[in-house]
Parts: structure tokens; C-alpha cells; sequence
């Protein structure tokens, strides 16, 4: 999931290592490195954590000025010793990111003319596609070239000839490649962050590029042989370079930075003192019939979340799928219509994937992201930043309050140039979101001692359900999401209402049931279905305001009550609540809260 190179005059083989760990928020479930030393490749791999390949170089040390690094989050072939990258053979090495789609039939083709294959990854066929080329007699350019013309898929790739050590090859096809340009060095990286203690000179390789990179400078071409130029960037990755400040881990303190970076996010679309929304774009969404909306995981719950907003205040049909089953569904999508992909990376294969379909059928294109130097941004006809500031836990919070802030903002923008909402409206919709960072911090600052006391109940069980309406229905989701994913306690978030049509068969006194219920417009019809679950046992934990809690007469094992705010912003509030119990959960089990078991923080296959 992270690939790392240093071509240089000094030892590389710990700042590969160190470059790894600042990929290490990626996910990733092996790792390995590859050197050059006295004329030949050697290697160290090692399965799970980076401490065990450290353990290994500190065994075996790995000398060499040159090198290349990996660390694998496994596509094909069990995350084992054996199929952690570097693969190496007959004097090449390649580390590599992505899917290669046709390896079966390359894979046979190479086996039939007599190559061994070590490994059951997909990646290896690179490998022996250049050791056939270079046997054929192609110089390394030639055979690269040659190469990249037979692999179909996504790829990052990052190759070491023997017989050259004073070259990395590159090439990227999908997932992100970023060439750093140092001081009589050069470095590769998957992000400008693995490079920030080294240069922030940055070159970002395009689709279908490859490079030749030397001590001096790289030297890049296009897929067909052609030099290019790509420009040089000045990355401002470093002025980030993530430190957990005084917190225990990375999750928990992008909680606590919400009201920060919320604040933030709302001043680059806010005018506070007009209370008005200053969303100037090359989306009209004035004009448009409807908006398609794509993304994965979290930020498609935030995408949904916003449709309820564009409906509801724009009066714009919103059409919104995860990405993976959007670019494949073949939407009948107007094309004067608008399209907004989600995504804190800016890198996901499947949300790409859709921004690049719904381009392709002229519809007009928005990126809400957070890395704004990232594919999705750069190939959108307008770009939404977050400003959420990097997010390293792999669980994501404040990427996904932001995001739902900045949709909040276009969703208030597209009704105020449809003419949906008055002016005055507008305006209160506006105050309240202005009042949310304020909020977010007393909420912080006072509901840690309730939430710890009723993680460490969540943490007995085996499953939990949670329930919403309207757009706590999404949050539902997402706080069944969260749980989950760092704390492997099956959870579902669902609609209130469909409590009745099938998981009410699953309580009993061993399933709580978390009602996220602000004292909104649907609070007695939630409260319903809270009844119609307590009834048979089930044990409720109430997340609702002062005017929730003061109107509901039930006996509910727990309720957690936050201030009562306006119904826009309600989302965002009940958030809190929602990351902090799966954080405290997930402590309370012992569980690694910033890196969980089998996730990746940005998915770049398909
Ligand atoms: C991965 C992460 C999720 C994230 C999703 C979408 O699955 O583990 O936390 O929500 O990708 O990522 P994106 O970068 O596109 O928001």
C-alpha cells in the first residue's frame, strides 16, 4: 500500500524504513526492502507489523545507496513472508501497488516458457516479464517499455536493476507516484508525506508514465516511449508531519481537532459577517436537473447525508450509489447534469473511477476532497477542498465532519441560486452552522466521562444495532461503521422504520440498540421504534438534546445528552458521541484504534 525509493550517496536502507513508517497510516499487512550493495540485490522482508522487518535488518543489516521499500496490503496471496514485496529474480526487483489484471494469463505464458514463480501474487509476473526481456537482450528502458505494454490493471511500480545501481525505475498506471527532488538525491514516494523529511520538491507522476531516476534527476516518459515534462510542485506535506501531540493515538486526536479544522473548512465558504455562502464554481447549480453523487466507506455517508440537504433545501433530485456499483450500474445520467465525488484521499480506485465515467458522459464534475494535490482533484472540473488537515488514523472523523460542513455549504448555495430557500433563510441556516465549531467544543469538552463508562459496556458485546431517521439514518450507519472497523464488533446502522422488517428478530438483552435521535422533526416516530425495540428486551442507548431527553419518558440503559442545536448541524454534533464510543470501545478491548486489522486508509484498487 506505500512504496518508498532513494537513489543517493548515503546509506538508505533506515530512511526507507522511517519513509515506510510515514506511510505506515495507509494500512498495510507486510513490508519489505530491497539495496544494492557490491554489485548485487539483496533483500528483507517481513510479515505484519514494520517493528518485525526493523528486527530483521537489525539481524541481517542491508548496506547500499540505493534501495527501494514496500509495504503490502494483500490484493492476491496471503499477507505471508513469501508474498511481501520486494519479488525479486535474476537481478530485478519490483515493488508494487495495485491490481495487475491479466497476471493469470501472463502467468501462464511465463511458466510455459519455463519461469519459477515464488510467490502467488500477481505482482511477481512483472518481475519475470522484465528478467525475459532483459534475457532477450532489451537495455532497461526497452525492456520497461516493453513491459508496461503487456501489464493490463492498476499499478505503482517501483523496479531496481542489478546491473545498474545508480537507477530506480518507476511507472504508475492508477495509484499515486510522487518523484522528490533532494540535494544530489532523488527519492519516489507514494505521497509527498513519505518524502517530507527529505525534500519538498515534489513531481507527480501522471497515468500511464514511467521514469528513469537518477541521483541528479529523473527522466520521464509517456506511455509510449515519449519524454515528458512534468512540473515541479512545492509540497506543503511537511509543515503536517504528523505528531499524536498529547494523545494517545492519531484518532483520538483528530476528534479533538474537529472544532479547529471545522471552523476552518466553514471560513473558505462562509462569509460569517453577511452570513451568506460564497460558493463561486464552475458548477451551476443553478441550471442543473439533478446531481449524481459517488463515493466509499465514510464519505459515502456523508454523500448521503448531503442528499437529504440538496433535496431538502436546493429541491435537487439527488442520485447517489458507492462508487464500486456507480461506475458499473450505467446510470441513465442527463448530461447537463452534475456530478460530486467524495473522498478524504482523493485517490480511491472506485471513486475515480466514477469521476472519470460521469466525465466521459459530459457531465459536469466536483470534488469534495482533502488531499488537494491529489488524482480526484486534480481531474475534477471543480475542487471542494476539506481542509481537514492530513488524517492519519484509518478510521476517519474529522475528514467526515468536514466534508459533511463543506456539503452542508453547497447544499445552502445550490438552494440559495435556485431560489428554494428565502434569503432569511438562508441566512439562519448559515448562523447555525457558524455556531457549530463552538459547539463541537463544549460537546468535547463534556461527554467523555458518560462515554467512557458505556464503552466499556459496549465492549462485552457481540453485536450492536443502531437506529436513525432522516439523516441521523446515515450516521446510523456510520456509527455501526466505526464500531466495527476498529473494534471488530459486528455492528448495522439502519432506518428507524425498518427496525420491524427483519432486524428486530435480533434483540434480545444481549444487542443494545444505539437510537440516535436528535429533537427533531421525526423524534416521536424514532421513539416509536425505540419502544417497539425495548419491548422485547432490547437495551437502549439514547443519543439525544436537552428537548430529546426531557420528552422521552422511556427507561433506556444509557442516554447521552448533548445541547440542542438546529437540525442542519445536528449531524455533525451527534458525530462526536459516535466517534468517541468506538474510539473508547476499541481502547478498552486493547485493539490497535490507529491501524485495525485488514484496512487500508486509501484504496487504490478496484
Ligand atoms: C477506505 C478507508 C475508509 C474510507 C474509504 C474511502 O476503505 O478505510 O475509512 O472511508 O476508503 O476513502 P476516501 O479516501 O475516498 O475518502
Amino acid at each position: 500500500c506505500g512504496i518508498v525509493g532513494i537513489v543517493g550517496h548515503q546509506p538508505v536502507s533506515d530512511r526507507l524504513v522511517d519513509a515506510l513508517k510515514r506511510l505506515e497510516y495507509r494500512g498495510y499487512d507486510s513490508a519489505g526492502v530491497a539495496t544494492i550493495t557490491e554489485g548485487s540485490l539483496h533483500c528483507r522482508r517481513a510479515k505484519g507489523k514494520l517493528i518485525n522487518l526493523e528486527t530483521r535488518l537489525k539481524e541481517e543489516p542491508l548496506s547500499g545507496t540505493i534501495g527501494i521499500a514496500h509495504t503490502r496490503w494483500a490484493t492476491h496471496g496471503a499477507p505471508t513472508e513469501r508474498n511481501a514485496h520486494p519479488h525479486f529474480t535474476d537481478g530485478v526487483a519490483v515493488v508494487h501497488n495495485g491490481i495487475i489484471e491479466n497476471f493469470a494469463e501472463l502467468k501462464d505464458e511465463l511458466a510455459a516458457a519455463g519461469a519459477e514463480f515464488q510467490t502467488d501474487t500477481d505482482t511477481e509476473v512483472v518481475v519475470h516479464l522484465l528478467a525475459r526481456h532483459r534475457r532477450e537482450g532489451m537495455g532497461r528502458g526497452e525492456a520497461m517499455h516493453a513491459m508496461l505494454k503487456r501489464v493490463r490493471g492498476a499499478y505503482a511500480l517501483a523496479i531496481l536493476f542489478e546491473d545498474d545501481p545508480s537507477t530506480i525505475m518507476a511507472a504508475r498506471n492508477g495509484p499515486p507516484l510522487a518523484i522528490g527532488h533532494g540535494d544530489g538525491e532523488m527519492f519516489l514516494g507514494s505521497d509527498a508525506m513519505a518524502l517530507a523529511p527529505f525534500t519538498n520538491a515534489i513531481t507527480y507522476l501522471v497515468d500511464g508514465d514511467w521514469a528513469v531516476i537518477g541521483k541528479a534527476g529523473a527522466d520521464i516518459f509517456d506511455f509510449d516511449g515519449y519524454p515528458v515534462e512534468r512540473p515541479r510542485q512545492t509540497s506543503t506535506a511537511g509543515a503536517y508531519l504528523a505528531n499524536k501531540g498529547n494523545r494517545r493515538h492519531f484518532m483520538e486526536k483528530e476528534i479533538y481537532e474537529q472544532p479547529e479544522v471545522i471552523a476552518r473548512a466553514l471560513g473558505h465558504y462562509i462569509n460569517f459577517e453577511g452570513n451568506r455562502v460564497d460558493t463561486v464554481s464552475s458548477i451551476d447549480f443553478a441550471s442543473i436537473p439533478s446531481l449524481a453523487i459517488s463515493a466509499c466507506g465514510t464519505a459515502y455517508l456523508a454523500g448521503l447525508i448531503a442528499k437529504y440537504w440538496f433535496e431538502r433545501y436546493a429541491r435537487l433530485p439527488v442520485e447517489i450509489d458507492v462508487a464500486s456499483e456507480f461506475r458499473y450500474r450505467e446510470i441513465p445520467l442527463p448530461p447537463e447534469s452534475a456530478a460530486l465525488f467524495i473522498s478524504q484521499s482523493g485517490e480511491t480506485a472506485d471513486t475515480l473511477a466514477s469521476l472519470r465515467y460521469c466525465k466521459g458522459r459530459g457531465l459536469k464534475t466536483g470534488a469534495v476532497v482533502n488531499a488537494r494535490e491529489s488524482t480526484i482533484a486534480r481531474e475534477a472540473d471543480a475542487v471542494f477542498p476539506i481542509l481537514a488537515g492530513p488524517e492519519i488514523g484509518v478510521a476517519s472523523t474529522k475528514a467526515f465532519t468536514c466534508q459533511l460542513a463543506v456539503l452542508a455549504t453547497l447544499a445552502i448555495g445550490a438552494a440559495k441560486d435556485r431560489g428554494t430557500l428565502t434569503e432569511y433563510e438562508v441566512k439562519a441556516l448559515v448562523r447555525s452552522l457558524a455556531e457549530m465549531p463552538g459547539v463541537m467544543g463544549r460537546v468535547l469538552n463534556s461527554i467523555q466521562p458518560d462515554i467512557e463508562l458505556l464503552s466499556r459496556e459496549l465492549s462485552k458485546c457481540h453485536g450492536v444495532l443502531y437506529l436513525g431517521r432522516g439523516t441521523s439514518f446515515p450516521l446510523a450507519m456510520e456509527g455501526a461503521l466505526k464500531l466495527k472497523e476498529i473494534s471488530y464488533i459486528h455492528a448495522e446502522g439502519y432506518a428507524a422504520g425498518e427496525l420491524k422488517h427483519g432486524p428486530i428478530a435480533l434483540i434480545d438483552e444481549n444487542m443494545p440498540v444505539i437510537v440516535i435521535a436528535p429533537h427533531d422533526r421525526f423524534f416521536n416516530k424514532t421513539v416509536s421504534n425505540m419502544e417497539e425495540a425495548a419491548a422485547r428486551g432490547g437495551r437502549i442507548i439514547l443519543i439525544t438534546d436537552e428537548n430529546g431527553a426531557a420528552a422521552s419518558k422511556l427507561d433506556t440503559m444509557h442516554t447521552i445528552v448533548l445541547p440542542a442545536v438546529d437540525e442542519i448541524i445536528a449531524p455533525m454534533i451527534f458525530s462526536l458521541p459516535i466517534q468517541l464510543l468506538a474510539y473508547h470501545t476499541a481502547v478498552s478491548m486493547g485493539k490497535d484504534v490507529d491501524q485495525p486489522r485488514n484496512l487500508a486508509k486509501s484504496v487504490t484498487v478496484e
